[in-house]
């Protein structure tokens, strides 16, 4: 494996890589991290993998500083999955002085996460697409975990013609259901033991949607049970157009997202499922 930190090493390895899948991540990488790198692995030549804790989607209260950065535990993990090469750039290498372009992302970033975090996905999509013109992959790999991040990721390559095929993985979960996440070891125990009534309220929906139901809020209301039952407070619970995740009061032919995010203290945790 080879490890760079400069765009120029990244442009002299790039042709030997042939057909390359890229998973960009912020590290602290987790099983499901790698197993979107074993999704690379499959359909390409050759993976790359970043690790860069992106300063631009971050707000100024989160939790930038304190994000984990278990460097040399992430590089064992990427090498003993066969990553041909792990690039991590410093902050000043993607974003040297007098650096003075954003991308803005339209409404498909407001809503939801966007709504919470106002400029995280125009952070996203800068970082983004900087590491797509700097690796060039041929097809980069996102989780289903993150939902709106996958449509904002859709939505940026087909804008601005980049020619990336996107790939989702699916979410990658805990026994108990709770959704594998670098931010699961903010939780304190009796937090993270409360923490799967996100999974079994996406559960109890999804069997309802099965049974029949179509309702928006009767599916967000089962959704909402068993986290009510917990300390977690709900930011939202949404059921929303698979494409362009407007909400939806009656789900249709083309089925929906329903996501959700909920607080445990000073953690955020996101989680979803795909209806029909
Ligand atoms: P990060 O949170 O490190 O996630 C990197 C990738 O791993 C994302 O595509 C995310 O959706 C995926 N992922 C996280 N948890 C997962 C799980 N339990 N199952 C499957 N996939 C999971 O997302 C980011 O970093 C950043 O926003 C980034 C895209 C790297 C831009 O900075």
């Amino acid at each position: 494996m080879k490890i760079v930190r400069t765009v120029e090493e990244v442009r002299a390895i790039r042709p030997s890589l042939g057909r390359l899948g890229f998973v960009p991540t912020m590290g602290a990488l987790h099983d499901g991290h790698m197993s979107l790198v074993s999704l690379a692995a499959d359909r390409c030549d050759a993976v790359a993998a970043s690790i860069f804790v992106n300063p631009t989607q971050f707000a100024p209260h989160e939790d930038l500083a304190l994000y984990p950065r278990p460097i040399e535990a992430d590089l064992a993990r990427l090498e003993a999955a066969n990553v041909a090469l792990a690039f991590l750039p410093s902050p000043q290498e993607i974003y040297p002085a007098g650096f003075d372009t954003r991308i803005e992302v339209g409404t498909i970033a407001d809503r939801l996460e966007g709504a919470v975090r106002p400029g995280h996905f125009s952070g996203v999509a800068t970082v983004v697409a900087k590491l797509f013109n700097i690796v060039t992959p041929d097809v980069a790999f996102f989780g289903q975990k993150d939902v709106q991040q996958t449509r904002v990721m859709r939505q940026l390559v087909r804008d601005l013609d980049i020619p990336v095929e996107i790939v989702i993985g699916p979410t990658v979960r805990e026994p108990d259901g709770l959704a594998l996440s670098s931010r699961n070891i903010y939780l304190s125990e009796a937090e993270r033991g409360e923490a799967s009534a996100l999974a079994r309220g996406l559960k109890a929906a999804e069997e309802a949607f099965a049974g029949g139901v179509r309702d928006a809020t009767a599916l967000r209301r089962l959704a909402e049970a068993p986290i009510r039952q917990t300390m977690g407070i709900i930011d939202y619970i949404s059921v929303a157009d698979p494409d362009t995740l407007e909400e939806v009061d009656l789900i249709g032919p083309n089925g929906a997202v329903l996501s959700l995010a909920v607080r445990f203290g000073p953690t955020r945790l996101l989680d979803n499922v795909i209806l029909g």
